[in-house]
């Protein structure tokens, strides 16, 4: 056969495939721009005003609109009630399947909470929320020890009055400490190396690290380094060494585990894992794989998300001296001068209730969220959140 007649066949070929398989998908999904074959819109999504993007389709194509990236076909949703009304669904609880989570989590992307879907998900979240409310989250014996946390934040901070200072290390460093210590059930000194280590490897490498990027809608040319240079690479050293120091949290809390005193959240872990039968997510050695995801999970969900809204709180409050002033009002009514914040002042403080709601609306932490899989056939294959404007 002619190489020519090969080609023909390989196209005709290529047609009929996506005709079959693509078009009906296509004619279920949302209206959206058509994109570029095979990347789709790929490129926009990398690009680093994908958001603004993304407010162009939404005035062209409505609120609810589709893109394509790879072999990802993604309905975007951008009005708040949509959302919410959307998240409360359980046929819009899954995750998509993408390469990397799996092997992130071990070989298996259902594990942990984060980047996990169906019975698995719905156990390790229920043990999550659980173990974080025992554990300090919303509860009084947690105050003691974050105001410890906030004597310690404001003398770093005291040291610098009149000089300018880079908040990103200091709120790091008190944010991470709590965090660590609700889990494995110690704190560092703020000037421990090992504190600084953590730091470096859940905050300043998270950015790196490949979670919620567009990326992973296609993710071959990051692999392979035909975009994003190093990238890969990086995240997979950041893993590495994460690796290393949550397994040693977790081998030390194995042996030194005694059945009725539970010290952390790692224990009530461990306790589940022992009280567990065949067929559950926290049976055995798939228990152990669970702990490090969730572990892994908990520190890259909540570190660095905390510490860089305290940052975007601080850089608005400077430059809105007039809020700032009543915040302080507000406080020095409810609070006083002479006596730390309680949670018990919380439903007394409105107004600065209402400037933190602002800063998490204002700031838009995480604009694609972490995205979302429909479980179900209902013409929104896969699922981004993006909020910016919808309020
Ligand atoms: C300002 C701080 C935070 C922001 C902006 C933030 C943002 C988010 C977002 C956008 C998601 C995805 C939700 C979804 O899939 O629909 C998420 C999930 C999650 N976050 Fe946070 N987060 C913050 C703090 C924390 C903290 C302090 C923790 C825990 C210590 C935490 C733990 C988690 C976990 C475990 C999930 C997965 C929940 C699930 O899949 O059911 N986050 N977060």
């Amino acid at each position: 056969m002619e190489l020519f007649q090969v080609l023909l066949l390989l196209i005709l070929g290529l047609i009929g495939w996506f005709a079959l398989t693509r078009i009906p998908l296509l004619r279920k999904m949302a209206p959206g721009p058509l994109g570029l074959p095979i990347v789709g819109s790929l490129f926009h999504l990398l690009n680093n005003d994908a958001i603004e993007e993304f407010q162009k389709y939404k005035k062209k194509y409505g609120k609810v609109f589709s893109v394509s990236a790879g072999n990802f076909y993604i309905t975007v949703v951008t009005d708040y009630r949509l959302i919410i009304d959307n998240l409360k669904k359980d046929e819009f609880q899954g995750r998509p399947d993408f390469e990397l989570w799996e092997s992130r989590n071990g070989g298996n992307r259902n594990r942990g909470v984060l980047f996990c879907e169906g019975p698995v998900w719905h156990e390790q979240r229920r043990f999550v929320l659980r173990g974080l409310r025992d554990f300090g989250f919303g509860k009084e014996s947690m105050e003691g020890m974050l105001i410890h946390e906030l004597q310690d934040l404001q003398n770093t901070l005291r040291k610098d009055v009149g000089k300018p200072v880079n908040l990103s290390g200091v709120f790091n460093a008190s944010v991470l400490n709590s965090l660590w210590y609700i889990v494995t059930g110690n704190r560092f000194e703020l000037t421990d190396p090992t504190l600084k280590t953590l730091i470096t490897l859940l905050i300043d490498n998270i950015r790196s690290s490949l979670i919620t990027t567009p990326a992973l809608f296609f993710f071959w040319p990051v692999k392979y380094g035909l975009i994003g240079r190093g990238t890969f690479q990086n995240s997979l050293k950041f893993r590495e060494n994460i690796k290393k120091m949550l397994h040693n949290v977790i081998d030390e809390h194995l042996e030194t585990y005694k059945e009725g005193e539970i010290r952390d959240f790692v224990d009530a872990y461990i306790q589940q894992i022992k009280a567990s039968s065949d067929g559950s997510s926290f049976y055995s050695e798939e228990g152990k794989k669970n702990l490090y995801s969730v572990l892994l999970d908990l520190f890259v969900a909540g570190a660095e998300t905390t510490s860089t809204t305290l940052q975007w709180c601080m850089l608005y409050l400077s430059r809105n001296p007039r809020v700032q002033k009543k915040v302080q009002e507000e406080i020095d009514n409810v609070i006083g001068k002479s006596r730390p914040p309680n949670r018990g002042d919380k439903p007394r403080l409105i107004y600065l209730e209402a400037v933190l709601n602002e800063v998490h609306r204002m700031c838009s932490l995480v604009p694609f969220s972490v995205y979302h899989k429909a479980t179900k056939d209902s013409g929104k294959p896969y699922y981004l959140i993006h909020i910016q404007d919808g309020f």
